[in-house]
């Protein structure tokens, strides 16, 4: 229906990123427990994606669980890991039957073995998808990923963006490597970037909603993309006005 006008600045690649804020307040204003609004925020999942496909995204990426969340009480992170886990299992067939890659970023090390075998199967047999590439950020900081990066340079003076950008993707195990982000949404009314894609956002267009995350719909996203489309991205340069 609407997928044509979304076409992304005909480019080929049109990358938004979202972070998923709001399931705890979202619980809580209904007289629920926090992991409810979880378990909603796993069903706005899937809508999202579903929007983001028919918009004709090309990379999603989903911030579902920060370095830092695990400071939250242990039954919370076991609720979500568990979530996680659902999902890549679950998920698997619509992602093969949509043509949809599945990319888990951010740290392995810290996650349990079940999981780490769940994603990277999960990985592996969605890896022909071409149609969108999903990305979920699990144990992933901006901040310790541009750390572990640069501690890899070699001192060399050598450094590119381009290669920086490439060990970046290397920490966070993002394969294959995409371009920065161009749209961030943000869910839940606040303003800030909670250390996500600190890199890979440079410049891309900030769009915040007070919408909470179980409640985020195909509208919104929608809505967001036409927000992105009203934005002149200059990218440091003068407006095309000024120079013709
Ligand atoms: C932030 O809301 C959200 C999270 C820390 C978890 C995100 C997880 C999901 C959306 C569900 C499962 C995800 C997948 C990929 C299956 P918050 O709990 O910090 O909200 P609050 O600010 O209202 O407390």
């Amino acid at each position: 229906m609407m997928q044509s006008a979304f076409c992304p600045l005909n480019s080929a690649s049109f990358h938004v990123a979202i972070i998923m804020d709001g399931n705890g307040r979202w619980a809580v204003q209904r007289g629920f427990p926090r992991g409810e609004g979880h378990r909603q925020g796993s069903h706005a999942v899937r809508r999202a994606v579903e929007a983001a496909l028919r918009l004709g995204v090309t990379t999603l990426t989903l911030y579902a669980f920060s370095s830092d969340n695990w400071k939250r009480p242990m039954s919370e992170v076991n609720l979500l890991m568990s979530l996680f886990y659902d999902f890549l299992r679950k998920e698997r067939k619509q992602c093969l039957e949509n043509g949809i890659r599945l990319n888990v970023i951010g740290r392995r090390d810290r996650l349990s073995r079940s999981l780490r075998a769940a994603v990277e199967s999960a990985e592996a047999a969605t890896a022909q998808g071409e149609k969108m590439l999903l990305r979920i950020a699990i144990d992933y900081s901006a901040r310790d990923s541009i750390l572990f990066a640069a501690s890899r340079l070699d001192g060399s003076g050598d450094a590119t963006r381009e290669n920086f950008a490439q060990r970046l993707a290397e920490v966070n195990h993002a394969h294959p490597a995409v371009p920065d982000v161009d749209l961030l949404i943000r869910t839940g009314g606040e303003r800030r970037l909670s250390d996500f894609l600190l890199w890979e956002c440079a410049y891309a267009e900030l769009v915040f909603l007070e919408t909470m995350w179980p409640d985020f719909t195909a509208d919104d996203m929608e809505a967001a993309i036409r927000e992105f489309h009203h934005r002149e991205r200059r990218f440091g340069a003068l407006p095309q006005a000024a120079t013709a």
